[in-house]
């Protein structure tokens, strides 16, 4: 009997560029695990700073690293992040994080500490029984799943992007954050070789999703 396939679909894309609503439509449609890398990011950098460790201060925050011990625990159809026992809730959504974490996740150190946990995701995915995953970031078409079946890199003018935020009720410095990921040295914001690109100034969550949706099927031979 054929092996059903397992499927990897890598969402890119700036500062609420609509990853997240997609990634978790995609999810559903496909019996896919949704992986939002941006919240183990968020998750580090709360962590790092409840220590008192700064972000301009590498050998602190690589000796904080080591003290850490991620695990990964599925909710319905996510996977959460859990560091020593602590789920990470609203508060990795906050101002402070915000302010902090391009900057922390600007650091080979801190990319380095999350590169293996997020390649291992496939492994969660596999063990809970979903088809394959759909992981949304900066560099998953480009560093952590370069040979992911499909590769989307979304886009979205600034002022629909802000005015996203806004609706969500977050204060968020879209601009800084995506000027910090992208000029970074290690594994900045690009659109991956081979990633489909999508602006969805002009388009509703559902046609976006539609696109997607479509690239998938085309993926499956379905
Ligand atoms: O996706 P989200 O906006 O929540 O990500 C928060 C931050 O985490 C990004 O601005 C970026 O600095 C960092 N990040 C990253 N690489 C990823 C995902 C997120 O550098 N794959």
């Amino acid at each position: 009997m054929a092996e059903s396939r397992f499927l990897i679909v890598a969402v890119d894309g700036g500062a609420a560029s609509g990853k997240s609503s997609t990634s978790r439509a995609i999810s559903e449609r496909f019996g896919l695990l949704h992986v939002d890398t941006g919240s183990f990011y968020r998750a580090v950098t709360f962590k790092l700073l409840e220590l008192g460790v700064a972000p301009d201060d590498p050998s602190a925050v690589e000796t904080a690293l080591a003290r850490l011990r991620p695990g990964t625990r599925v909710e319905g159809r996510s996977a959460r992040m859990e560091i020593d026992g602590w789920t990470p809730g609203d508060e990795i959504r906050s101002a402070r994080v915000n302010d902090n974490v391009s900057r922390f996740a600007a650091l080979p150190v801190v990319r380095r500490f999350l590169l293996d946990y997020q390649r291992g995701q496939a492994d969660v995915a596999r063990r809970h029984g979903f088809e394959g995953l759909v992981m949304e970031g900066r560099d998953i078409g480009s560093v952590i799943f370069p040979d992911a079946d499909l590769r989307i890199f979304l886009e979205a003018s600034s002022a629909a992007r802000a005015a996203r935020r806004a609706a969500e009720g977050h204060v968020d410095q879209i601009h800084e954050r995506d000027r910090l990921d992208t000029q970074r040295k290690t594994a900045p914001l690009v659109c991956p070789v081979g990633a489909v690109p999508i602006d969805s100034t002009h388009l509703s969550l559902s046609e976006v999703v539609d696109r997607v949706a479509t690239l998938v099927r085309s993926k499956l031979g379905t």
